[in-house]
């Protein structure tokens, strides 16, 4: 009858500890995964997020190169890569952050090799559109070569 009357309670061994524990085991999974998918989402610049989206035509075109017949799909694929070229070279590298009072000079290097890239690009797609595979492949590989030393200069590990 007085089993509600807050003296009682307050006699009764407190519940509170085995709850909180029971609340902790099951929040930790939970909290697991919020942490892995803050690393998978939270870091990615807007930069990282073009320069995915060119990885993933470049990735593409690796395989279909080579075949005239596909040429409409290049095509495709080289104009993903050209917009995502024309868009991260108006971006900042996140090592721009780091460089002091050559910030400037870093920023117009950038710049002036995104250019290269981007002739590079039009390389490709003037060999794809001529059905000049060897040129096409060549300037493929001209890609990849640019690519490696722009991450190498640039791209912050
Ligand atoms: C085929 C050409 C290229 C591909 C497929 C490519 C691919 C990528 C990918 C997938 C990332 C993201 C990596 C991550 O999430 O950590 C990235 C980042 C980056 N790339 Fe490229 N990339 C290419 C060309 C270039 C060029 C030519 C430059 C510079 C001249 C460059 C500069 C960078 C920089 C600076 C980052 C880091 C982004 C930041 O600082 O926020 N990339 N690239």
């Amino acid at each position: 009858m007085t089993s509600h009357a807050p003296h009682d309670v307050a006699r009764e061994p407190n519940p509170e500890p085995k709850l909180s524990m029971k609340a902790l085991k099951n929040f930790i999974p939970f909290a697991a995964v919020l942490c892995l998918g803050g690393v998978a989402l939270g870091e990615d610049t807007p930069m990282e997020k073009e320069m995915g989206v060119m990885n993933t035509a470049y990735k593409a075109l690796k395989k279909s190169i080579n075949d005239p017949a596909q040429k409409a799909e290049n095509l495709k694929l080289i104009a993903d890569i050209k917009k995502t070229t024309e868009s991260t070279a108006k971006m900042e590298p996140k090592m721009a952050a780091d460089q002091g009072a050559k910030k400037a000079e870093f920023l117009a290097k950038y710049k002036a090799e995104m250019a290269e890239f981007g002739k590079a690009v039009d390389a490709l797609e003037a060999a794809v559109k001529g059905g000049d595979t060897a040129a096409a492949a060549a300037a493929y590989a001209k890609l990849g070569e640019l690519k490696k030393k722009g991450h190498e200069e640039f791209k912050k590990d």
